[in-house]
Parts: C-alpha cells; structure tokens; sequence
C-alpha cells in the first residue's frame, strides 16, 4: 500500500480502492485517484458531493452506485461482491477518506470480508477552504497548531473535546458540519478567543456556487445566516486569517525561507549570518 504506483489498471485488480474525491471541483482529485477511477469497472461514490463532472471521467459501462441512499451493510456488500465476481471497484469518497467520513467501519468490514484495500487520499474541504481564504493555518509565534473539529450534533463529540474546552489552546480552529450551529459556536468560544477573532465559513469550496463570507466573532452569526449557509460549509477561525493584520513583531517568518537560517538544503547567506563570537 501506498508510495508506489497503482499497478496494472487495466488486468483485474487484487484490491478495491477507497479514493478521496477532492471537495467538488473535479480536477481537485489526485492523479492516482483519477486513474483508478477511470479504469473502474464499479463505482460506489459518495452521493451529491461528489460532482456528476468527475462521475463523468468513469468508462461509459462502468456501473455507478450512489451511497447515500444506502446503509453500511448494503455499500459493502455492492464492493465485497463486485470485487469478488472479478469487477475492478472504487468506493469514492468525498473530500479526503480520513476526516468524517465514516471509512473505519467500511474498511473493518472489508477486512472481515477478506477484501484488500488500498486508500488513495484526496484534497479534503478543510484544505481546499484554506485555498479559497489565501490563508495558511499556521503562522510561526501566531498559530503552530490546527484543530480540525466539529459541533456535536447526532453524532456526540467527546467531553473533552467540547469546543469550548479546544478553545482554551487559542489556536486555529477548523470547524466541518457545523455551519447550521454557528452561533453555538461563536457561544462556546465566547471568553477564549478575544471578540475581534477573524472567522470566516467558506460554503461548497471550489464548486461554481462556492461562497466565502468573512467576519469576526461578533458578526459572524448574522453574516452567515443573511448568506443563507446551512450545510457544506467549512468554518475557519483564528488569527491566521488576518495574516496582513498581524504586527511584524508579533508574526515572526518561517525559519525555512530566512536568508540568515541555514539548514540541511542551505547555507545562511554569509552577510546575514550571526557575528562569529
Ligand atoms: C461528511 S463530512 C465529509 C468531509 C470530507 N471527508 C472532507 O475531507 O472534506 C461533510 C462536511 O464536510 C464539509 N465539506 C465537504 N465538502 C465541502 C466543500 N466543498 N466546501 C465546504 N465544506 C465542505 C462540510 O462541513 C460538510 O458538512
């Protein structure tokens, strides 16, 4: 598994392939994954966020199920008996297959079943959210952790990772499923981050009907709710979305890139090196 090339695509395949689809845009998917999909014979994706676009690049014949009318045992048992009557099958997942997206009962019961798997990631909408706000999420002295958390809803958060208890790290949130919630967001935050905290939710990034709206803990809520953004929304929030913002002095660059820092790769330029004491 993993740091080599798919093999043979076109003989028929000793495994089934759980690929992330990327957050919507259909070139937002990786090579490998693309290949994969376009030699498939049987294609089980991941209902409406994955673009019909991308469903497009499968072969005319390939047989395409739409999981999100179906329930755990029926999505396994269209890969288990597809892949054991010889069909090459992806199970196509949206945005990357590790971050909520109900993959670890779907291997375990591969697993049970005998069937190897081989994951290929994607672009997860955390990631492709960051794109779209020109951010990066951390900020040496700013920002050198990211949380990626959610609202508890019908599925439970554990107690301690109740966001008013992550808050307390003062870092860079990255909230999924939670847009429907924000002003129980913005509550349990209320006291940790100071009322200025840039927030920003970007709705359905990289689809054509994407939406970014920008604000601060103190308007976010009414921002959000006059955009109408309900669901398929990431929320970002932290200082690092107002990188611009941010005094030099409290804002130090990478050392990566500094012209006086020398690394395995480079030597520090001799005139901005330290004095030799
Ligand atoms: C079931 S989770 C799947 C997450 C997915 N595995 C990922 O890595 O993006 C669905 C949630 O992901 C987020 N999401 C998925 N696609 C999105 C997109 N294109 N733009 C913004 N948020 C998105 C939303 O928070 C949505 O409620």
């Amino acid at each position: 598994m993993t740091g080599r090339a798919a093999p043979g695509l076109q003989a028929p395949w000793d495994r089934v392939y759980v690929v992330g689809a990327g957050p919507g845009a259909p070139d937002l998917i990786t090579v490998r994954g693309l290949k994969v999909l376009e030699a498939a014979d049987v294609v089980v994706y991941a209902g409406s966020l994955v673009s019909p676009d991308l469903l497009a690049h499968a072969r005319p014949d390939a047989v395409l199920h739409d999981s999100a009318g179906m329930a755990l045992p029926e999505i396994v048992a269209t890969v288990v008996d597809a892949f054991r009557a010889g069909r090459r099958v992806v199970r196509l997942q949206t945005g990357d297959t590790a971050l909520y997206s109900a993959q670890a009962e779907q291997l375990r019961a591969l697993a049970e079943a005998d069937v190897p798997v081989e994951i290929v990631p994607g672009v997860s909408s955390a990631m492709a959210a960051a794109a779209v706000l020109g951010c990066e999420l951390t900020l040496p002295e700013v920002a050198q952790s990211v949380i990626f958390t959610r609202m508890a809803g019908r599925t439970p958060v554990p107690e301690g990772e109740r966001l008013a208890s992550l808050a307390a790290h003062g870092t860079t949130l990255v909230l999924f499923l939670s847009a429907q919630m924000i002003h129980k967001v913005v509550a349990e935050l209320a006291g940790a981050y100071p009322p200025d905290t840039p927030v920003a939710v970007v709705y359905r990034a990289s689809w054509p009907d994407q939406q970014v709206v920008r604000g601060d803990l103190t308007d976010i809520v009414d921002k959000v709710r006059a955009a109408g953004i309900k669901m398929t929304a990431i929320i970002v929030v932290g200082r690092v979305l107002d990188a611009m913002g941010i005094p030099e002095e409290a804002f130090r660059y990478s050392k990566l890139y500094d012209p006086g820092f020398s690394h395995g790769f480079r030597r520090a330029a001799p005139e901005s090196a330290p004095p030799a004491v």
